[in-house]
């Protein structure tokens, strides 16, 4: 379905009203929630009509062969090659194929989770979807210990495994890797250029130290699909998070979607500060106009859905 006929179906306006949305932040994990399976199913289905996360969560064998080119997606002009370790990676079959979970968390990776005690909640889900391999050990208190699926932009190996430059650096990502024993690896390789090495890095040690994960590389058109269908729900998004990425995918095959670590802010409803990561200093400008994100107004469409039923973002401490 082209983004103009969807446009006009009357379903797609009618979906998500957003302009004017004041986000009630504090009040996020009231208990009042209640799951609005209609809804959802409403949301699956118009999402179906941009996307298929079964099939756009990975490439596959099939469609590819090493050596093949391919022009990243923020950046069409410039190029990479399906290496012949990249290829040994692509999986044959999609990992989503034919799952479907009752409850499933996606953890984002605001400090706001810092003291929430919310581990044991968010372990509990039937799927847990974690972002940019985001530390846990440490902070299993507060973010659980089990993942299902994980995400890992490029930059990741620069910003958190210091560009694997030394042998320390190279252990304690390969130790990384081994602890995902069993789940999805998600490598978005091909969105923007310059981490062609980092990505070729990381298959590499993946091959050589056989670890236990099973890798998926977005599908070409997923980045696409995923902003016109929050486009065309008024939802003027310039690139979406990983955050809102996994989102948008997890509805194709969980029924209730938590989300945990969602807080683009920089202080919680009563003042205090909060990190931008729970785990590291670095710093963010929320409301930068450089940045590639709008994602206080992804939050606010979040907060929105969550008012109605559709998902349920734990903004506070868990019981
Ligand atoms: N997030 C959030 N509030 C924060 C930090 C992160 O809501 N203070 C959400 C965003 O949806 C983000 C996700 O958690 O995509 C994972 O966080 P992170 O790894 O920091 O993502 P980024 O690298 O900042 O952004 P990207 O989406 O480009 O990976």
């Amino acid at each position: 379905t082209s983004l103009v006929s969807y446009k006009k179906s009357k379903v797609s306006s009618s979906l998500i009203p957003l302009p004017g949305i004041k986000s009630k932040t504090s009040n996020s994990s009231s208990p009042e929630w209640t799951f609005n399976r209609t809804l959802t199913n409403l949301i699956r289905k118009n999402i179906l009509r941009f996307l298929d996360a079964e099939r756009d969560i990975s490439i596959l064998k099939s469609t590819f062969k090493p050596g093949d080119v391919i022009h990243y997606i923020f950046d069409r002009q410039s190029t990479t090659n399906i290496s012949d370790n990249l290829y040994h990676l692509l999986p044959t079959a999609s990992p989503m194929k034919n799952r479907h979970y009752k409850q499933c968390a996606i953890v984002g990776n605001s400090g706001i989770l810092l003291n929430s005690s919310c581990g044991r909640e968010i372990d509990s889900h039937d799927f847990v979807i974690r972002c940019n391999l985001a530390p846990v050990e440490e902070y299993a208190a507060d973010v659980g210990l089990r993942t299902s699926l994980v995400t890992m932009n490029p930059s990741v190996v620069q910003r958190a495994f210091q560009d694997l430059n030394s042998e320390e650096w190279v252990q304690r990502f390969v130790r990384r890797l081994q602890s995902l024993s069993g789940s999805v690896l998600w490598i978005p390789a091909f969105m923007a250029k310059g981490g062609e090495e980092r990505v070729e890095w990381a298959i590499r040690l993946i091959l050589l130290h056989t670890v236990n994960v099973r890798t998926a590389f977005p599908s070409l058109r997923l980045l696409h699909a995923v902003r016109g269908y929050w486009l065309t729900n008024h939802v003027q998004i310039k690139r979406p998070t990983t955050g809102l990425l996994m989102y948008t995918m997890a509805t194709r095959f969980c029924d209730e979607i938590h989300l945990y670590g969602f807080w683009p802010f920089a202080h919680d409803p009563d003042g205090k500060p909060v990190k931008y990561h729970y785990y590291d200093t670095l710093t963010y400008h929320y409301t930068s106009s450089a940045s590639p994100h709008t994602m206080p107004l992804e939050f606010r469409t979040l907060s929105a859905l969550h008012r109605r039923g559709a998902l349920r973002l734990h903004t506070g401490p868990c019981k």
